[in-house]
């Protein structure tokens, strides 16, 4: 559920027009509702409850500060993969001890800002970065609470790309090998052995593929509380789909997904961590974009919009569907047209979908990308010297421009031409 509805025969974000918003701000842009990011966030701890848990919101998938501040006074935790990110999540005020920092290229600058700033927990994902960790948090005189991400060797079962958790992957120690690993973790004087990590992918549809790795992880914590280490905390990462097809998708909800995190885990006393991100973030946010002109091609039509792959890369990258709406409500039972919606970008990937069936739309005409609050503006970037694509919050009927649209000047002084040329 969201809040992007049609009302008055125009699409809405809560109470505001998205019409009124791209007068005032120009297209294409992102739009984000308050109460949807709320809504999903609440999904989840509800779902968990009555364990004692923390909902980390994944910030890869949205990294926008406002929107950080509106899910960290909610009193969600952040997962963060970069120093950036972390500086993003104080930023919006949340405190060191609700971040956990995953990522498998921490650096040692990383670790240390990190460190001195305040963290909930470092997921390390192999030896040699526990070794680094130890050594910079002794120089520090601390001691970092880690967990270790375990990979378990289960099929995600969803697009290559974001598949995380087979053991040809880059991520975490094979769990065959975490006795040896938690061994050494717990020699080292600079780490406090704190959990276990486990993250299998992005955009899973089913719950099995979970159940699979949340039962490995499960006996890996008996096996290892009998070793001796005090394991407190499970996080369990993020990964819960979305449909992106309204019409024929149907991804387990949060409440199945809690239902079985408590069956699989719940007996074990633990405080629960996950990351979501795209559940909480993605059917938040839309994209709204122009039609710049209609193109009749050879056996097709060219729907050609003022966003492209540099605004939202995940059709071009990953062959991801988003459903995409006009703003003007079509009448009941009005006609549609395939169309091959493309962007303006030099390059045939710059294409959005192919011989998809939309209302009869016309040059000028505003249409909306959904579920493009994940993934979409976080993966935007300049290519073709197209401005970053600016972001706006909703809140019931108001709206406000929380990353404005750079002006060609301030793309231009970015580049410096050398005195010597
Ligand atoms: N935790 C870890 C360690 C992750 O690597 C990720 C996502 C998440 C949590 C959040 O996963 P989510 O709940 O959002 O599925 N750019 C791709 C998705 C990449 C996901 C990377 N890791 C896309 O547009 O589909």
């Amino acid at each position: 559920m969201d809040h992007f509805i049609y009302r008055n025969g125009g699409l809405h974000a809560e109470g505001v027009p998205l019409a009124e918003i791209a007068a005032s701000v120009g297209t294409p842009f992102y739009c984000y509702s308050t109460a949807t990011l709320t809504r999903h966030y609440q999904l989840f701890k509800e779902a968990l409850s009555p364990l004692p848990n923390l909902v980390c919101f994944a910030i890869k998938s949205l990294s926008n500060v406002a929107v950080l501040k509106v899910l960290g006074d909610l009193g969600a935790g952040m997962d963060v993969v970069s120093v950036g990110e972390y500086l993003r999540a104080r930023a919006a005020g949340v405190p060191g001890d609700r971040i956990v920092f995953s990522g498998v290229g921490k650096t040692r600058e990383e670790m240390r800002v990190a460190l001195e700033g305040g963290i909930r927990q470092f997921n390390v994902e192999s030896e040699p970065e526990m070794r680094a960790l130890s050594d910079v948090a002794q120089s520090l005189g601390l001691r970092a609470p880690i967990a270790v991400r375990v990979n378990p060797d289960v099929d995600a079962r969803t697009h290559a790309k974001i598949a995380t958790g087979k053991s040809e992957n880059k991520f975490g120690i094979p769990i065959a090998r975490a006795r040896e690993v938690y061994a050494e973790a717990a020699r080292l004087p600079g780490l406090e052995v704190v959990g276990i990590d486990v993250h299998i992918g992005s955009q899973l549809v089913e719950l099995e593929p979970f159940e699979q790795a949340f039962r490995k992880v499960a006996e890996l914590t008996e096996t290892l509380r009998a070793d001796g280490h005090d394991i407190r905390r499970l996080d369990l990462g993020g990964g819960l789909g979305i449909p992106y097809a309204r019409s024929n998708e149907a991804p387990p909800l949060p409440l199945d997904y809690g239902a079985m995190v408590k069956r699989t885990l719940g007996h074990l006393g633990c405080e629960i961590e996950i990351e979501p991100g795209r559940l909480i973030s993605g059917n938040s946010g839309v994209l709204v974009s122009r039609v710049i002109y209609v193109k009749n091609g050879e056996g097709r039509d060219f729907l050609i919009l003022d966003a492209a792959m540099n605004d939202l890369v995940r059709p071009a990258m990953y062959d991801a569907h988003h459903d995409i709406i006009p703003l003007a409500e079509p009448a009941a039972g009005s006609p549609t047209q395939p169309f091959d919606v493309v962007g303006p970008v030099c390059e045939t990937g710059d294409t959005f979908a192919k011989g998809r069936e939309l209302p009869l739309v016309a040059e000028g005409d505003l249409v909306a990308f959904r579920s493009a609050g994940a993934y979409g503006a976080v993966m935007s970037n300049e290519y073709n010297t197209r401005p970053l694509v600016p972001e706006v919050l909703v809140r019931d009927d108001h709206f406000a421009v929380i990353r404005a649209r750079p002006s060609y000047d301030e793309i231009l002084k970015r580049d410096i031409i050398p005195e010597w040329l």
